[in-house]
């Protein structure tokens, strides 16, 4: 498209200070003729303080109005743990249908990897967004006595793991090498792990050319430090997704680095781009958090819209930047860097 309507939601802690970052390279890398518009709401920890909302529905609304939606980062020690997380990330993903959670790992040169000999990490796990144990069905009983009990149930339908299993195949369909690993536990939850591996199974007979593995996720985090240049595309459900993510962003350069699209591939409803960072309010106005997360969010935000070129632009700046890093540089010098390499 020839204009992009960003709706931009900054949030808490450092949220702000990185997506006027990711805001400043979008700006550098876009051609003169694709007008950029763009609109802040004012949703978090303030302003639940303020009103004690989260997400009002009139927002929601103008919410679907936008292209792609920017999100810094949610969450703030003052507010109880789940109300935005809950009431605001989750609502969006949710009411948005972002059933493919995309995120790529790639161990870029010059960053930290714990792990020895520097393994050519270049993956990307599509985690699904809509279901499994996120759902918030559950309950408890006697609440507060001894003998409460809670129950948190994984709610996997035929169609939702269908149509994000078919995701997948497409992304390994297009990579080099062509190979798709189903991460589950269906030796333990083997109802939903059956209907997982059915489905990929029944999906793959479709991809010829994709190979294909199956791992349990316990035996799939051993090979993230083991072996994690043996995996190219990964689905898997809500919860596991969740987990593996922070393992692969702490192997492949750390948590500043690790970038997400929450996608609805059929366009409904606008795709959500954030770094995989939580809101870090120890460093928020320390000018110490890395934009580079949510930088390369925007290569994914800009991917999703069809301009493929700028993606790949700022994803090599990116690139350029780490190989060239030495010593410690703020929040903004991280930003400027990158846009001035993405204009040039
Ligand atoms: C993430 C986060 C969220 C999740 C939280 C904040 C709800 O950890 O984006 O990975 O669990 O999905
Ligand atoms: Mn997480």
């Amino acid at each position: 498209a020839r204009s992009i309507n960003l709706a931009v939601i900054p949030g808490d802690g450092i949220g702000q200070e990185v997506v006027t970052q990711g805001l400043k390279v979008l700006s550098a890398v876009l051609p003169q003729d694709v007008k950029l518009e763009s609109r802040q709401y004012d949703l978090g920890a303030r302003r639940w303080h303020e009103t004690g909302e989260t997400l009002p529905e009139a927002e929601l609304e103008q919410l679907k109005s936008h292209d792609a939606i920017l999100l810094g980062a949610i969450g703030d020690p003052s507010v109880p743990s789940g109300v935005l997380e809950r009431g605001l990330l989750l609502k969006l993903r949710f009411a948005f249908d972002h059933y493919v959670n995309l995120r790529p790992s790639k161990l870029f040169p010059n960053t930290a990897t714990p792990l020895e000999g520097r393994p050519d990490i270049d993956f990307v796990v599509v985690r699904e967004g809509t279901e499994g144990p996120y759902v918030g069905n559950g309950g408890s009983l006697r609440t507060g006595t001894p003998a409460e009990v809670a129950t948190e149930v994984s709610l996997n339908t035929a169609y939702g793991v269908e149509r994000v299993v078919r995701d997948a195949y497409e992304r390994a369909q297009a990579r080099p090498r062509k190979k798709l690993t189903l991460v589950h536990k269906n030796n333990v939850l083997v109802h939903a792990g059956h209907l997982w591996k059915n489905l990929f199974d029944q999906v793959g007979q479709e991809y010829p050319e994709v190979s294909t593995d199956y791992l349990h996720v316990d035996a799939a985090t051993i090979f993230f430090v083991t072996d994690p240049a043996r995996f190219d595309v990964i689905v898997t459900d809500n919860l596991f997704g969740d987990i593996l993510t922070d393992l692969a962003a702490a192997v492949s350069g750390g948590i500043g680095l690790a970038a997400s699209g929450n996608i609805n591939p059929t366009g409904a409803f606008p795709s959500m781009f954030e770094p995989v960072h939580g809101s870090a309010p120890d460093i928020a106005g320390t000018g110490k958090a890395d934009p580079t997360a949510t930088i390369l969010s925007v290569a994914l935000l800009l991917r999703h819209l069809g301009h493929e070129p700028e993606a790949a632009r700022i994803e090599d700046a990116v690139s350029a930047d780490l190989a060239g890093r030495s010593g410690a540089r703020t929040t903004d010098e991280i930003g400027d860097a990158i846009a001035v390499r993405v204009a040039s």
